[in-house]
């Protein structure tokens, strides 16, 4: 989600969507939640009391430092799990559904194009062994820009993970699916902001910067908001049987 246009149509919308349509358990990519790149401890607090049950966050995390000890101590909101191992907060998490049922949340990095400190694929087993130990229920948020390293994660923990949903690129994908091994994926769950826009930036400010390879501050849009999202249903295994991408006009 981002910017403010993000984070009023989440205030307004979220809670009301998640009782229409049963949703017992939400997690935001929350890294673009402030001036549409980066967010704060104050905007992530009030992003979890408007319906998010976790918050990952993505190659922004550390774009301003307040956000540190804040991770540190968070237990709902959590960093990539590939980065420094110096760095603090955690890389997965474990939160109750409404119904009690136990939800891991892991967080990474691409690599492709992103550069990640740590590759995906070096963790990614480690990491799903350690959750599934905690629940049965396994959502992993893959904070990547390439297609095909998206497709790749999500075949690769096909059957050992409830869902790989892809965020960063802000243009929702049309590949929502159930692999054969009963994990939900898509490759970009979109964006939750302003969509009259360059993936939320104001377009004349991010076609400046492209057009003449100057710098140029960007500012976050505000038109055409839409709520994006994806729904994954899901058994008491933590085996998907559907995926449906979501969107919601203000
Ligand atoms: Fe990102």
């Amino acid at each position: 989600m981002f910017g403010v246009p993000g984070r009023r149509i989440v205030e307004e919308r979220l809670s009301g969507l998640r009782e229409e349509l049963g949703i017992d358990f939400c997690a935001v990519n929350g890294e673009n939640a402030a001036d549409g790149d980066h967010v704060g401890p104050r905007i992530a607090d009030k992003l979890l009391a408007s319906g998010a049950d976790v918050i990952t966050l993505g190659n922004h995390v550390w774009r301003r430092a307040e956000i540190g000890p804040y991770l540190a101590e968070s237990e709902r909101t959590i960093r990539p799990a590939n980065l420094s191992s110096n760095s603090p907060g955690r890389g997965w998490t474990v939160a109750p559904a409404a119904d009690g049922t136990p939800v891991a949340v892991v967080n990474l990095l691409g690599h492709l194009f992103i550069d990640s400190p740590v590759g995906p694929f070096e963790v990614v087993d480690e990491l799903v062994d350690q959750a599934r130990n905690r629940a049965k229920v396994v959502l992993v948020d893959f904070h990547a820009e390439a297609t095909s390293e998206k497709v790749a994660l999500a075949r690769w923990l096909d059957g050992r993970v409830t869902a790989v949903v892809g965020t960063h690129t802000h243009v929702q994908t049309n590949d929502a699916r159930v692999l054969p091994g009963g994990t939900a994926a898509i490759s970009d769950a979109g964006m939750t902001g302003p969509h009259d826009s360059v993936i939320g930036v104001q377009a004349d400010l991010a076609i400046a910067r492209m057009r003449t390879g100057m710098p140029v501050r960007f500012k976050p849009a505000e038109g055409g908001v839409r709520l994006e999202g994806a729904v994954i249903e899901c058994d008491g295994d933590g085996r998907a049987s559907s995926c449906e991408p979501v969107r919601v006009e203000e």
